[in-house]
């Protein structure tokens, strides 16, 4: 399958990604990053990568619609057939989703549908909540809603702080998502109804 990745920022789940994709029996190419901030530095990561790395900023379009128009034809030019959000700080149209429903997934720090939306770590520890991890997830119109694909779960330690929780859920979102893309990949996370059917076997 040819993947395109959607980032905003560092990249670090970007960079799992390539980084799995570079044995030759996994199931995902990474074809492009596209990037809507052009300063972010995940692009610089993945050319050194030896990627296509390309920025659309949204900034330069009128509306949500011409900066997904602009964003749909480069992903067409690169004949993509998954699209992976990570870290991709823009909301998107309730049109284009549903144009790649089944086709795009996203990663959220948290364990959904607890904390959907931002400072997640810091609303874990308000809440007291001796488990936390990372989802991956279908995208679909609603924000942190689609069918779950795949979860990694962590402790919350005494003490911790947001940054040192927030440190260990990614350290999870780094070996979660090369592993629920390529289950995505091989037609493994089928949706059934609103659910994706769990396949046999543990993911991690
Ligand atoms: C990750 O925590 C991801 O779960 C969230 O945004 C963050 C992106 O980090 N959606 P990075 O750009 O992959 O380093």
């Amino acid at each position: 399958k040819r993947v395109a990745i959607l980032i905003s920022g560092r990249g670090s789940n970007m960079a799992a990604l390539i980084e799995a994709a570079k044995d030759p029996s996994y199931p995902a190419e990474i074809v492009a990053v596209i990037s809507n901030r052009p300063g972010a530095p995940g692009l610089t990561r993945a050319r050194e990568a030896g990627l296509v790395a390309e920025a659309i900023d949204h900034k330069a379009f009128a509306s949500r619609s011409d900066f997904e128009a602009a964003l749909e034809a480069r992903l067409e030019a690169h004949v993509v057939d998954l699209v992976v959000l990570a870290g991709f700080m823009r909301l998107m149209t309730a049109a284009f989703v549903e144009s790649w429903a089944g086709r795009m997934i996203n990663i959220h720090p948290a364990l959904l549908p607890a904390f959907p939306g931002l400072a997640t770590h810091e609303r874990a520890l308000e809440a007291g909540v001796r488990l936390h991890g990372c989802t991956v997830h279908y995208v679909t119109p609603g924000m942190d809603e689609g069918p779950i694909i795949a979860q990694a779960a962590v402790p919350v330690l005494a003490g911790d702080t947001a940054a040192e929780l927030g440190a260990r859920v990614l350290r999870a979102e780094h070996k979660l998502y090369p592993a629920a893309l390529a289950r995505v990949a091989r037609g493994e996370a089928p949706i059934v109804g609103e659910r994706v059917e769990i396949a046999s076997g543990d993911l991690l």
